[in-house]
């Protein structure tokens, strides 16, 4: 295959790596993905059993050309999981990352949460599957690393700006310029929507929340994208928050065909 063709919105059926190899250096500004977990996860096609090392060498490879491709100020927001049985999995993949991209951010997507209030009212939102065990929490949450060429890439934090509790602290503090607006902080609550027919509404074993790419996008700084990839687009979660927030250029590469024509049907 030749150069790739940047078309508005270019989804592709195949392998990653040979379709980041297409891209010319430095031409993408943003990529937010999620790669198979390598935790046993029945794919249509996809075998997510490989030896742990194999999987380290493979997940360096697709980063390889990930950082090739990424302009000096782009991010990209890597979202991975872990298992109970397997906790140190996305910290040995950051590991390995580590000698291509800094390790600018890190965000936990928090899934589920229970509070207390100060009334005691006890109070659950989010959905997460249950663990039975004596030994192992509920797993409620994931890592968003967000990686970037130097560390040095530019954020805009009030684009997912919260109000100020104590709005004192407006005054207070200098930096705020007046304005009830602060940085919300690294984790972010994203739960999945309530679906009635999962075969039908999500068709795919390990989606994240359209939400969750649309605050990577916005975090980045939506003006600041003009390209934007996801090399492990599923059913295209991705690119629809792309085109949500009004990215002018998306590619997707996904290599489960059936997964790649639910992604083009949704994008459509
Ligand atoms: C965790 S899922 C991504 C799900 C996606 N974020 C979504 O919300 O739909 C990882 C995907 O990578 C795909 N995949 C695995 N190896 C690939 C490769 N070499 N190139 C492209 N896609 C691949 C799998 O088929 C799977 O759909």
């Amino acid at each position: 295959m030749g150069v790739f063709d940047m078309t508005a919105f270019a989804l592709e059926h195949g392998d990653c790596i040979d379709g980041m190899s297409r891209l010319p250096e430095a031409s993408v500004d943003l990529i937010v993905t999620s790669p198979p977990y390598n935790l046993g996860i029945s794919y249509s096609q996809y075998c997510d059993r490989a030896a742990r090392g194999s999987y380290l060498d493979w997940s360096e490879k697709w980063a390889v050309e990930a950082r090739r491709i990424l302009g000096s100020e782009g991010s990209l927001f890597l979202n991975i999981g872990s298992a109970p049985s397997n906790p140190l999995l996305p910290h040995e993949m950051i590991m390995r990352l580590r000698s291509l991209f800094v390790l600018q951010n890190t965000i936990h997507w928090i899934k589920a949460i229970s509070l207390e209030e100060e009334d005691g009212t006890a109070l659950s939102r989010g959905h997460f599957k249950p663990i039975n065990s004596r030994r192992f929490l509920n797993d409620c949450h994931e890592y968003i690393f967000h990686l970037t060429p130097e560390g040095t890439t530019p954020l805009d934090r009030l684009a997912l700006g919260v109000p100020y509790q104590d709005k004192s602290n407006i005054a207070r503090w200098s930096h705020t310029g007046g304005s009830d607006l602060r940085c919300r902080g690294n984790t972010w609550f994203v739960p999945y929507k309530t679906i009635k027919s999962r075969d039908k509404q999500r068709p795919h074993p390990a989606t994240f929340p359209i939400e969750l790419a649309e605050n990577c996008i916005k975090l980045h700084g939506i003006e600041r994208v003009e390209i934007m990839l996801d090399p492990f687009l599923g059913i295209g979660n991705s690119a629809v928050a792309a085109q949500q927030c009004g990215v002018p250029k998306f590619i997707g590469f996904e290599i489960d065909e059936t997964y790649f024509t639910e992604a083009k049907r949704r994008l459509a």
